[in-house]
């Protein structure tokens, strides 16, 4: 970060160069008490947790010696049921990706979806100007599930009612299945997708999702295939139950995780000024420079989690570590994105256009590394992009700061009550 400037030090009209570092006043709002950013690597009883940058990249890279250990994937009875692409490892998580790799292809969200963001975000913004204010999270969850309904196929009812099932469904206590002697214990510590697994039959919000929303859609597509995942697992012989769970994997992996990081972007440009006008008035580069190092400082999902099924040799500079085969690796994401050996000094201070080490893309580990690396990535980047571009347009004030509310599972956050208001009205 050898070029930071400040802004209020600096004419922001010398700024132009895409990539230009600028140190803004912005921290880590999600900031938790007792986190800590060392040591970058420790063994506690047997797990390994790792806050290096090029540590957890490894592991995340390794695609023969390590398997997906993370939203409770290990918690999973899979007898039976065909693991969701988030839980599979190997030959078989590849062939899953390469079937579904086209629907998230950057020409393919150009192409495809664009006309629709921007008609919903249009919308939703022409709402927010005539009323006058808004609760943000309450627009970003309508907007990130009607775009990631279009990639899954889940169109062939309300979408406005569908939201608010997928909302009360994330929001609702898991209810354990009868007469899994584990349950209680997965739905007290899991993640929705892993404990969904374990309680199909308890969650009625669930099953409202899947009557009024999944159903419909797979009936749809049976009758004509579309171009999406729903469409793609039938055409792989998927059951109904599969399909429904691939909808819930979708809807925490692609809906939620984006709803959140647009209302954590849009705290950040709204609080800050100089910041909102270096996104507003810069090219799509640019734009994405500054969207990239929210997400860098707030990563959605906080810890990925691997299990090593060989001894792994991991190398951090000069200093190389033996991990044993069979070993827990919990990977701090809030940690390895701000290792300021990589990202320079300061890590937790808002500054795009960062001087990061070689193909590191700004956002750092945020969307994971390696084979199970978001999918979604460009059409998170972009949805968020056409939304924000808009709604920063209006003169927008907090009215009211949000509570951060946390999934400890993840260390992902929620970002929750955010009021902002049209000034002058
Ligand atoms: C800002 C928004 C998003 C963030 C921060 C995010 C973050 C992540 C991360 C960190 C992973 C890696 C999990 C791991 O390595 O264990 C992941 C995987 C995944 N994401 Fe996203 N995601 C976002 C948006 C989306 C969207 C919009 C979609 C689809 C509509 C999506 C679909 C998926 C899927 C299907 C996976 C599993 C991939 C696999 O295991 O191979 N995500 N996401």
């Amino acid at each position: 970060m050898a070029s930071a400037i400040h802004p209020d030090q600096a004419d922001q009209a010398s700024l132009t160069t895409a990539t230009a570092a600028a140190r803004y006043r912005g921290t880590r709002k999600t900031a938790r008490s007792g986190e800590t950013l060392r040591p970058l690597i420790e063994v506690i009883d047997g797990v390994w947790h790792i806050r290096s940058l090029p540590l957890a990249r490894q592991v995340l890279r390794d695609s023969a010696g390590v398997c997906q250990a993370g939203f409770n994937a290990e918690a999973i009875d899979s007898t039976g049921i065909r693991k969701p692409v988030l839980f599979q490892d190997g030959e078989a998580h590849r062939t899953m990706r390469s079937g579904i790799a086209r629907y998230f292809a950057p020409k393919t969200v150009s192409t495809r979806y664009v006309d629709l963001m921007e008609s919903l975000a249009d919308e939703l913004v022409a709402q927010i100007a005539t009323e006058g204010r808004c609760v943000l999270d309450e627009v970003t969850m309508r907007y990130a599930v009607q775009v990631a309904a279009q990639v899954v196929g889940l169109t062939s009812s309300d979408m406005d009612r569908m939201a608010g099932r997928l909302q009360e469904f994330f929001a609702t206590p898991l209810v354990p299945a009868k007469g899994r002697p584990n349950a209680s214990l997965v739905a007290r510590v899991s993640g929705k997708v892993a404990a969904t697994l374990m309680a199909l039959k308890g969650q009625r919000s669930m099953w409202a999702f899947f009557l009024r929303d999944v159903r419909p859609a797979i009936k749809a597509r049976r009758a004509t295939p579309g171009d999406d995942v729903i469409s793609h697992c039938l055409e792989q012989g998927y059951t109904d139950v599969q399909i429904l769970i691939e909808c819930v994997t979708y809807g925490a992996a692609g809906m939620v995780t984006t709803r959140e990081f647009i209302s954590m972007a849009a705290w950040h440009l709204v609080e800050d000024p100089a910041l909102r006008d270096r996104y507003l008035s810069g090219d799509r580069q640019e734009r994405y420079a500054v969207l990239q190092e929210i997400l860098r400082l707030e990563p959605v999902v906080g810890h990925l989690y691997r299990r090593s099924s060989a001894e792994l040799t991991l190398t951090d500079g000069d200093q190389s570590y033996v991990v044993p085969a069979g070993a827990l690796l919990d990977l701090y994401i809030r940690g390895a994105n701000a290792d300021e050996r990589h990202v320079g000094q300061e890590p937790l201070q808002m500054c795009p256009g960062r001087e990061l080490p070689p193909r590191t893309s700004g956002e750092v580990l945020s969307f994971g590394d390696g084979p199970h690396k978001c999918p979604g990535n460009h059409l998170a980047m972009q949805e968020s992009d056409i939304l924000l571009q808009r709604l920063l347009r209006l003169p927008l004030v907090i009215e009211s700061t949000p509570r951060i509310g946390w999934d400890d599972l993840i260390a992902g956050y929620e970002v929750r009550g955010l009021r902002l208001r049209v000034e002058n009205r």
